[in-house]
């Protein structure tokens, strides 16, 4: 039974002082350890302060990117073995706005994904179609094209230290969130599309989140679905209140 995430993806939003602000108030509003997981990805400079007020908790920390070399001159990137000394347990690989605008392929997400696993940091891999690529019907092949690449050369043991997100790029911040029936469908996808490399026990065991203009109202109808077991969220999360209802919803 895979216990169910709650993740948050900040972006590029939240000074220091306001990330903290937020760590104190979803600590206390988290009085006992929630039955979920619960994730928080603040921007890079707010990670050690995050970390720091949230010590104690059950909410981990992840990052949003990592540079996949464990050191030397690449003039404003941050290594694995950097973000675990900042308190992360988890690190965001792949997000589409890495993809779009800043040019990552899938060869370069699966050195990055290896990378964050050597460095004992769980990765949340995204994958997810545009939209043209659904009209196309092309979702299923866009998948296995990520899926593929970004994991080229993993092992089942592989697999099983990292989480999959599945955002259709259409649904991130357009408020259009894809129906659970639709997030299901690519959803069993890829359920079925592990179990077929790594084997059904593997694929059972792997966390896939649905992520893509999730909000209170919608994440009950998301997280029934039977492949989907958690949520990563963008703006949504960056309100304490919608926050805090989600991770309890
Ligand atoms: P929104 O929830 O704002 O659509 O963003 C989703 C996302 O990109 C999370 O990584």
């Amino acid at each position: 039974m895979i216990r169910p995430i709650i993740a948050g993806n900040w972006k590029m939003n939240k000074t220091i002082a306001e990330a903290v602000g937020f760590a104190e108030g979803l600590k206390a509003a988290l009085k006992t350890p929630p039955a979920r997981e619960v994730i928080v990805a603040p921007p890079f400079t707010a990670l050690q302060a995050v970390a720091q007020a949230f010590r104690g908790s059950a909410v981990r920390l992840a990052a949003q990117n990592l540079h996949e070399a464990p050191k030397g001159a690449f003039t404003g990137e941050i290594s694995a073995g950097m973000l675990q000394e900042a308190g992360c347990t988890h690190v965001i690989i792949g997000h589409s706005e890495r993809r779009t605008l800043f040019g990552e392929t899938d060869d370069r997400i699966n050195r990055k994904l290896r990378a964050a696993l050597d460095a004992s940091l769980t990765p949340i891999f995204c994958i997810g179609e545009l939209l043209q690529e659904r009209e196309a019907g092309e979702t299923e092949a866009v998948i296995e094209r990520q899926l593929k690449g970004g994991l080229n050369n993993f092992t089942s043991g592989d697999i099983g230290h990292l989480v999959v997100a599945y955002e259709p790029v259409w649904a991130i911040g357009t408020g259009k969130t894809a129906s659970p029936g639709q997030a299901q469908e690519v959803h069993r996808f890829i359920r079925r599309w592990t179990a077929d490399r790594y084997g059904k026990e593997t694929s059972a065991e792997l966390a896939i989140l649905y992520g893509g203009s999730v909000t209170p109202k919608n994440i009950a109808e998301l997280l029934q679905q039977p492949d989907i077991n958690g949520a990563l969220v963008g703006g949504a999360s960056l309100d304490i209140d919608s926050f805090v209802q989600m991770i309890g919803c």
